[in-house]
């Protein structure tokens, strides 16, 4: 067995996967006959602050994540200066961020947190963010070794 780069030669065998993979959700694709874009790998920042006094206040920053047909967004940073917490202007920007990335099409919005960040999980929950019940994320230690 050998582990190389796909190239787009491998793309109608790649498809075929990829459709085992995903069988309700790219149905209509597949049964379009269209075959998965791989070339198709893109990525798109949207950065948005608030401004009070024309000092910067509060930055948000996420990602507009595309491989092939798949489309999602990723809200990665968000920070508000302290004195102006609890006045709900992290709330707006993580609505403007979700609403950009509606509009671009995205299919799902990920936001990670740690579990003992009270202000950030009522605020994504005050938004409209469920906590995922059948789906697990893993996170990579970078000081460990690979397993061999
Ligand atoms: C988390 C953070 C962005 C919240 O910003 P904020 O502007 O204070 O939040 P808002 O005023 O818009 O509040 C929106 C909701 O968040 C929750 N919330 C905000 N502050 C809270 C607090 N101190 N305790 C509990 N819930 C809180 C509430 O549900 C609130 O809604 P409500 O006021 O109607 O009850 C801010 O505390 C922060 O920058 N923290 C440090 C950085 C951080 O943790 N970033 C998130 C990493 S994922």
């Amino acid at each position: 067995m050998i582990i190389r780069n796909a190239t787009r030669r491998d793309k109608k065998e790649i498809s075929e996967l990829y459709y085992e993979l995903h069988p309700i959700e790219e149905k209509e694709n597949k049964e379009k006959g269209l075959l998965v874009p791989i070339e198709i790998s893109r990525i798109k920042p949207l950065f948005l602050v608030a401004e009070e006094d024309k000092k910067v206040v509060e930055f948000i920053w996420a990602h507009f994540i595309q491989y092939g047909f798949f489309k999602y967004g990723s809200i990665d940073e968000l920070f508000v200066k302290k004195e102006f917490r609890g006045k709900g202007i992290g709330k707006r920007l993580v609505e403007e961020a979700v609403r950009k990335l509606q509009k671009m099409n995205a299919k799902i919005i990920l936001v990670g947190t740690e579990k003992e960040n009270k202000e950030a999980i009522n605020l994504y929950q005050k938004v409209g963010f469920e906590l995922g019940k059948n789906s697990l994320w893993f996170y990579w230690n970078p000081k460990k070794k690979l397993s061999k």
